[in-house]
């Protein structure tokens, strides 16, 4: 459990769920900062996610969050939008659980793959069938998702809802 009066809210869950788009509005709603972690690697790698998959490859890419983890994010009233791979590390998980408070985002890979198709920023899914691949990541990836953090569904319901939803988690999670 985080000490902080205001621990910092982990968004969780797997791509096309919503973490960056709700991120962005529950932090204006509790006036917090808002840290999305493929931007913030990005801008410290000066490139684009698909470019350090491409040249570096996904193991550096792995490392630069394990990296915005231990250090490259404020350690309190933050929102932080975490990349769909980052808790599969070692430790990671732990390490936001101690941190703050963790929330998991929920789509079905129906709703994640319209959410996703048009956008080819991640390279995960630009393979031949990106619908049958989200279908099996989503899979293999859900009982961690389901372990990491407090869930919430967000097919069908407005980003508004699921904000003031994930506001009465946190209110009720760090009232001590
Ligand atoms: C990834 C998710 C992406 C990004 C990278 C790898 C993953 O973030 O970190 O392409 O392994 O699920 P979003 O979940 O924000 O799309």
């Amino acid at each position: 459990m985080p000490t902080h009066s205001k621990p910092n809210i982990y968004l969780i869950g797997f791509m096309g769920t919503g973490k960056s788009t709700i991120g962005r509005q529950l932090a204006r709603q509790l006036d917090y900062q808002f840290v999305d972690s493929d931007r913030a690697i990005e801008s410290e790698a000066g490139m684009p996610i698909p470019e350090i998959f491409e040249k570096q490859g996904e193991e550096t890419f792995r490392v630069m969050e394990k990296a915005f983890v231990e250090t490259g994010h404020p350690q309190e009233s933050c929102v932080v939008s975490c990349g769909g791979g980052l808790i599969f590390q070692p430790e990671l998980k732990e390490r936001l659980q101690d941190r703050g408070i963790v929330i998991t985002l929920f789509a079905s890979p129906e709703t994640i793959f319209e959410r996703t198709r048009a956008n080819k920023n991640r390279p995960l899914l630009n393979v031949k069938d990106p619908q049958a691949e989200i279908e099996r990541l989503l899979n293999e990836r859900l009982p961690v998702y389901r372990d990491a953090g407090i869930g919430v569904l967000t097919d069908g319901r407005c980003v508004n809802d699921i904000v003031a939803h994930i506001v009465r988690i946190y209110r009720r999670a760090v009232k001590r």
